[in-house]
């Protein structure tokens, strides 16, 4: 009854690394150049429940626009926006947060986490997954690919989705999960391969971001944390360092890991190091020099925000007043 419309979003809270790329934005490029009707968010209000530089988001926001056209996004095909731009969403976070329960809330296990080293825990970081609802809502999006880690927000939406419609009337379709877990699974930090690769880590080196210098990727590679075992073999539980190197590798080059594995034989992991830094950075190389062009036209960049406010907020309008109407507002 509702046309296939896929929602997701990025939070501006630094550089992209390959793990984002891999885990998400690799898909959104699939899903786009599959014709999809794809809605990208660059959920700037996520990314204000944390204390942050007022400064540094509104780089971080030019800059992502510009690494996903970079990556490949076509803002002809995809509507990308900046969710600020659209108030929708904050509307219907609160129409949708009126609906939640504190209890319900309590245990979404990300709150915890986020939470866990904060004496005084903000509102915003609470409700985060309520304006996560709402961004998909808004769109009456019908699928929202996530990573694993993202499968009870998405649940929370359901939840939401349905609750209003019972109390409400029809109004939201219950939005499916892709979840977007790709063979290589999860990117690891390549100071600590227990942990994932991530925006939030402080120790910058544990990252590969797409805007590095080649010669930070190069060194950041070369120091990369293996084990004391020289061979290159693929086996993420005992050898977690080398097996995300080899991971990475076979992203980039699109070759099978048992591939891999067979052709750097007789290498050790420390010359395996250099095959996989180059082959990184032939990859990403490219990808640079666009994003450095859209990062050095910022008319263009605040162009396309703009377009992609007023091509979301047509939807966004028309569904949020009759989420108006269905509530007697
Ligand atoms: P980060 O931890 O870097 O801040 P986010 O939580 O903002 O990343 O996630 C942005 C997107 O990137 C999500 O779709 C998430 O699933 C994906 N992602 C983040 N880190 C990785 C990783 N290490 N490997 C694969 N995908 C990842
Ligand atoms: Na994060």
């Amino acid at each position: 009854q509702y046309p296939k419309r896929i929602f997701s979003g990025i939070q501006p809270t630094g550089s992209i690394h390959l793990g984002n790329y891999l885990g998400a934005i690799a898909q959104w490029i699939n899903l786009q150049n599959n014709n999809e009707d794809l809605i990208l968010c660059i959920a700037d209000l996520h990314s204000i429940t944390l204390p942050h530089e007022p400064e540094n988001l509104s780089r971080n926001i030019i800059e992502l626009a510009a690494t996903l056209l970079g990556c490949g996004i076509d803002p002809e095909r995809t509507i990308l926006f900046q969710q600020s731009n659209v108030p929708a969403h904050a509307e219907l976070s609160w129409c949708l947060g009126c609906i939640s329960t504190m209890a319900r809330l309590a245990h979404l296990p990300q709150y915890k986490e986020k939470s866990a080293s904060l004496k005084d825990i903000p509102l915003g970081l609470y409700i985060y997954p309520v304006l996560q609802a709402a961004d998909i809502l808004t769109y009456k999006a019908t699928h929202v690919p996530v990573g694993e880690d993202q499968i009870q927000q998405i649940q929370l939406c359901q939840e939401l989705a349905r609750m209003f419609n019972n109390r409400y009337g029809q109004t939201f379709p219950i939005p499916h999960t892709l979840i977007t877990s790709s063979e290589y699974g999860r990117i690891k930090s390549l100071r600590d391969p227990s942990k994932k690769m991530s925006k939030s880590d402080p120790d910058a080196k544990s990252r590969i971001c797409l805007t590095d210098s080649i010669d930070d990727i190069v060194s950041k590679i070369k120091k990369a944390v293996t084990d004391c075992t020289s061979q290159v073999t693929y086996n993420p539980d005992e050898r977690p360092g080398v097996s995300n190197l080899i991971s990475i590798h076979s992203f980039v080059t699109k070759k099978s890991v048992g591939d891999i594995c067979r052709e750097v034989e007789g290498l050790n992991t420390g010359q395996y190091k250099t095959v996989v830094a180059d082959a990184v950075v032939s990859y990403v190389k490219p990808i640079q020099e666009s994003i450095a062009r859209y990062i050095n036209d910022q008319g263009y960049l605040l162009e396309i925000l703009n377009i992609g406010k007023n091509r979301a907020s047509e939807i966004a309008n028309e569904n949020l007043k009759q989420v108006h109407e269905n509530l007697g507002l």
